[in-house]
């Protein structure tokens, strides 16, 4: 069940990321990399540490940089990207010259906030639901040119991670 081309795991935040990829390398027993803690890890700074200090475009440089290493590497069969990452073209160009196999988690905005307001004060472009909503409304543009468009809306993480074994595996 091995898959030697990246899968890249998108959507906005909250959109369950995170859990969806780890799960999903545990099926296809390989690497996993969450691209926020990659980044965390190397500039012992959090993202939300990174942008209120330096800004977002200083965020999104080492962003780009942190995913060409990964992908550079070629160690990681599952990336989980933080939620703008897949919005920058430069790194959807960056996936697509690494065949990478771009995963859109399509959850309604309503549970991505849901999400995003229970776990604190953590995204700093996401400080109340009027700059979310306009965010992820403006994002869907980008995250709509993944290879795989995964509709979320009620089903569980097992679920979806089922059907991306399907496609990714076939
Ligand atoms: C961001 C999402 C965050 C993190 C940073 C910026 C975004 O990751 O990368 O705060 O622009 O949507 P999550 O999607 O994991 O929350």
């Amino acid at each position: 069940m091995k898959r030697s081309k990246p899968v890249v795991i998108t959507g906005f935040m909250g959109s369950g990321k995170t859990s969806v990829a780890r799960a999903l390398a545990q099926i296809l027993n390989c690497e996993m990399v969450d691209l926020d803690l990659a980044i965390s890890d190397r500039e012992r700074r959090t993202p939300k540490e990174i942008i209120e200090l330096d800004g977002e475009n200083a965020f999104r440089e080492i962003e780009t940089q942190v995913l060409r290493e990964v992908l550079e590497a070629g160690l990681t069969r599952v990336i989980a990207l933080g939620g703008g990452a897949w919005t920058m073209k430069r790194n959807r160009e960056l996936i697509t010259a690494h065949s990478g196999f771009a995963v859109w988690l399509d959850v309604p905005f309503r549970l991505c906030w849901q999400r995003i307001s229970a776990s604190g004060n953590e995204r700093p472009l996401a400080r109340n639901e009027t700059q979310a909503r306009k965010l992820y409304r403006a994002r869907r543009a980008a995250y709509i040119q993944a290879s795989l468009r995964i509709e979320a809306r009620n089903k569980s993480f097992s679920e979806v991670v089922k059907e991306i074994v399907t496609v990714v595996c076939q």
